[in-house]
């Protein structure tokens, strides 16, 4: 379980071991989870095989989110590697990046974050004419993956920004996990090569008619398991 403070928890990585699936182990895992999260509202995003039993405790469908790749991001047409290098998240931006990402997800994340920007292989943030960040990025290296997310911006074109800086010239295989209803930046990742791999990810709540916050603003997520 992940608490985001009163607005909501997301629960992740609900695994059970194969010889012992059918028992009703994580439905137990799970009745003790939303006893701790009491009235508030939880989210989790769905595996296919883990739908019915989140159905069956009342969780319903309020997104979904498609994982797009590809193998390189120095190869392809354009290729992503042609991103310009924006600056990187600076020490005295991280209030201001918790702020943002407050904003958007209506929760309270902020050691997530910082556990994120411990681990970041390669940060960025868009500035207003302040100084002030008005958007931001970061990704991190999963063996030798390059996973971009979360990335919080007003619009596509500065989501692209960002995702550009970030993944631009490595020579890895990057992934990015990004919320279906943000569709012209989807068929901008298109563009840079990236290929959706399988069926989206139903996002599912309990406990609230919708997720809290500006969800328009977050064209990618950490990861599944964090909601
Ligand atoms: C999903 C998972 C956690 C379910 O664990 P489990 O202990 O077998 O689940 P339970 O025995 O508590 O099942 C509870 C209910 O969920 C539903 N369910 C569970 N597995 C199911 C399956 N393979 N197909 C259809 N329904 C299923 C059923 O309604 C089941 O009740 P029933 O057995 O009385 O019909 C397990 O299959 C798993 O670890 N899968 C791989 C990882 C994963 O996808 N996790 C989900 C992350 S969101």
């Amino acid at each position: 379980m992940f608490d985001y403070g009163d607005s909501l928890l997301s629960i992740g990585m609900v695994l059970v071991a194969p010889p012992h699936r059918r028992r009703g182990l994580a439905r137990a895992v799970m009745d003790r989870c939303l006893s701790m999260a009491g009235r508030r509202p939880s989210t989790l995003i769905a595996t296919p095989v883990g739908e019915p039993l989140y159905v069956g405790l009342g969780f319903v469908e309020v997104g979904r989110v498609v994982r797009m790749s590809v193998e390189s991001a120095a190869a392809g047409a354009d290729g992503a590697a042609a991103g310009k290098r924006l600056p990187s998240i600076a020490g005295n931006d991280a209030r201001a990046v918790e702020q943002l990402d407050h904003e958007a997800y209506g929760a309270n994340r902020s050691a997530l974050l910082r556990s994120l920007l411990a681990r970041a292989a390669a940060t960025s943030v868009v500035r207003d004419a302040r100084g002030g960040v008005r958007a931001f990025g970061i990704a991190m290296r999963q063996r030798d993956q390059l996973v971009v997310g979360p990335l919080i911006a007003r619009d596509a074109s500065e989501a692209l920004a960002l995702f550009r800086s970030l993944a631009g010239g490595y020579a890895g295989a990057v992934r990015i996990d990004v919320p279906t209803m943000q569709e012209a930046f989807l068929s901008a990742l298109a563009g840079l090569g990236l290929t959706p791999g399988g069926q989206s990810a139903p996002i599912m709540l309990l406990g609230a008619a919708g997720l809290p916050g500006r969800r328009e603003q977050i064209h990618a997520i950490a990861s599944r398991g964090f909601g």
